[in-house]
């Protein structure tokens, strides 16, 4: 008998004299006939197990589902009407001779079959059984074989893969550091890299001019569903290129992805500027299959008695926009929607709803008409086209309030209101960030990471640091922000002056970040690169809501592993060796 993998079998395979080895994934007892559906990966062989054959027949009746067993026998034709036309292996079943339990399994804290009712939780405190199901094992190869397209399509461009340290010195990517403590040094840390950043801008000073990794990064931040505090990035740089041809390979990257994984050729990506995407859409990640657009109104309301809208309308850090929808909406869901905002700051989410649009006085419905005036009701119809049936809200306010709270609801109106065509995909490259991101008290802080190349002259960048534009793009797909990066800064001086308008002292960019800055001293070649988010990639790719489930073995919201218990406490002694005391009582 010739052992064989079950996901080789088919028709092809008749009249074989076999041993196959799976999981139970289902046993029936059909009047003294026992059949048994046996899973290796995500295909399945029907064992028949016949009573005429009284040893193995006793074993089979004491078999429970996901026990391990080995079979052997003759791969036979299923009859007439027994035939499952949906599985490869639908027409045949194995006529067992042999047969053994190779390994017992407790019952299933959660059927393996009925997946639609299973708790999170229980999936992931049990991953490495919610990862037999068929729905996970398709995902996880789907993401093994995106990393071999990645790999193969870099390593054909000439790229070299290199690894770069995961116990190193803090990279700044915005977020906070995970720290390990070092034993041998003791009172001195190490930090996982957020990126690698400055490793692969060391590697373009050391001549590889064509660097990627497929690589872990780390990042103490919230955890969402497109978030994880480790995660995988695809990270590229090179030597002596241009943001064009950076875009360029991204392009075609993502592109070969499509082809090979979906058989999906994308178009051309659309280019639009971050102010662009701002002004359209309140969020520099806009989901292009969504038509709702904000629409700039400040103009008509300057001198307007309404205050709420003339203030913003006059002040230069704020905008005043109108989102029209095509729907009515009733009183109860408009209530719902301005508290939705108001978890984004916004105060209030005034609307109008239009009934009839030739009856501007009597056709219109709304809290705030009577402190509109008949010319900017008039104007508001003739700029947003009203048409009986609409409903228009407005966001006021602070540019970053008003961006945030009206780009989400334009988010949700186009889910709710199912605005948006799912079998469509949306690339779309946003160009010329500013360097700088304008809290609502004028305070600054960086929108990339500080060693991106500004695009105008460093004199700009000091006098006017909230105007300045970085030499940075993302990608941004159906929604998602899928990949970014820039060309860098590529000499000392201007990279500490950069650090120094960034508010770091001159002591504090050598002790963080000094072998990087004296490496710019020795021939740095003009360079920049891009890092892709190969979960949030796979997670489109397969379809799915969350990162979590592409990623074998992911952590909770708050960052938890429910199946190891990690971050879990140390021993006092592992602490005193690490000269280590913490000042919280030890979890219960
Ligand atoms: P950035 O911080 O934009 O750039 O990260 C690149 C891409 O990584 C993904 N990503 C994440 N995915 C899952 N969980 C997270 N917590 C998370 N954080 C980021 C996103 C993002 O677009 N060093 C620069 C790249 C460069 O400049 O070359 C960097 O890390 O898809
Ligand atoms: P108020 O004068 O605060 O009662 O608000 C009058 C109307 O304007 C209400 O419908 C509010 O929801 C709306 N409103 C108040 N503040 C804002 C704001 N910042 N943006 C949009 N609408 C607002």
């Amino acid at each position: 008998m010739t052992l064989i993998k079950i996901p080789t079998l088919d028709k092809d395979s008749l009249g074989q004299k076999i041993t196959v080895s799976g999981w139970v994934e289902n046993i029936r007892d059909h009047g003294g006939v026992i059949f048994i559906d046996l899973r290796e990966g995500n295909e399945i062989l029907q064992v028949v197990v016949e009573p005429q054959n009284k040893d193995i027949f006793e074993i089979a009746e004491s078999i429970r589902n996901e026990f391990v067993i080995t079979v052997s026998g003759e791969v036979k034709e299923r009859p007439k009407g027994t035939v499952n036309e949906k599985m490869i292996t639908g027409e045949i079943e194995l006529n067992s001779s042999e047969l053994s339990i190779l390994s017992k399994s407790k019952p299933m804290p959660f059927q393996l079959d009925e997946y639609v009712k299973v708790g999170e939780e229980t999936r992931l405190k049990y991953r490495y059984l919610d990862l037999r199901r068929s729905e996970m094992q398709e995902t996880i190869k789907t993401r093994s074989k995106v990393s071999n397209e990645i790999r193969q399509f870099l390593i054909s461009n000439d790229f070299i893969d290199i690894e770069t340290p995961m116990m190193t010195k803090a990279t700044p990517e915005g977020a906070r550091d995970f720290v390990i403590p070092s034993r041998v040094n003791q009172g001195s840390f190490y930090a996982l890299p957020q990126s690698p950043q400055l490793f692969k801008q060391l590697l373009m000073i050391s001549g590889f001019g064509k660097y990627f990794q497929i690589v872990r990064c780390f990042r103490d931040e919230d955890t969402r569903k497109d978030r994880q505090p480790e995660f995988t990035q695809v990270d590229i740089e090179s030597s002596f290129t241009s943001t064009e041809e950076v875009m360029t390979l991204g392009e075609n990257l993502i592109k070969e992805i499509f082809k090979k994984a979906l058989k999906i050729d994308l178009k051309d990506f659309p280019v639009m500027s971050y102010s662009e995407s701002i002004e359209r859409f309140g969020s520099d990640k806009p989901d292009l299959r969504n038509p709702l657009e904000l629409i700039d109104v400040k103009d008509i309301f300057t001198e307007s008695e309404f205050k709420v809208f003339s203030d913003p309308a006059k002040n230069r850090k704020s905008r005043l926009v109108a989102l029209k929808i095509s729907n009515s909406l009733s009183r109860s869901q408009i209530d719902d929607y301005t508290k939705f905002v108001g978890n984004y700051g916004a105060k209030g989410l005034a609307y109008i709803k239009v009934n009839d649009e030739n009856d501007l006085k009597e056709g219109l419905q709304s809290p705030i008409l009577k402190f509109l005036s008949e010319k900017e009701i008039a104007s508001l119809s003739e700029k947003l086209n009203f048409s009986a049936g609409d409903t228009v809200f407005f966001g006021a306010g602070h540019k970053k309030i008003v961006n945030e709270s009206m780009g989400a609801l334009r988010e949700k109106l186009g889910e709710d209101l199912h605005l948006i065509d799912k079998d469509k995909w949306a690339p779309l490259w946003i160009k010329d960030f500013p360097v700088f991101d304008e809290a609502e008290d004028g305070s600054l802080t960086p929108s990339h990471h500080p060693f991106t190349r500004t695009s105008g002259n460093l004199e700009t960048l000091e006098k006017n640091p909230a105007m300045a534009i970085a030499d940075a793009y993302d990608l941004v797909l159906n929604g998602y922000e899928i990949g970014g990066g820039s060309m860098r800064i590529h000499n000392s001086e201007e990279q500490r002056k950069v650090l120094s308008i960034l508010g770091i002292s001159k002591e504090e960019a050598d002790e963080k970040f000094g072998f990087f800055l004296e490496a710019l001293d020795y021939g740095c070649p003009p360079h920049g690169g891009i890092a892709f988010g190969l979960d949030r990639l796979v997670m489109l790719i397969c379809n799915k809501n969350s990162i979590r489930d592409v990623i074998a073995f992911p952590k909770t919201q708050s960052a938890y592993c429910l199946m190891t218990d990690a971050p879990s406490n140390i021993s006092d002694d592992e602490l005193k060796e690490l000269a280590i005391k913490s000042t919280l009582k030890p979890k219960d």
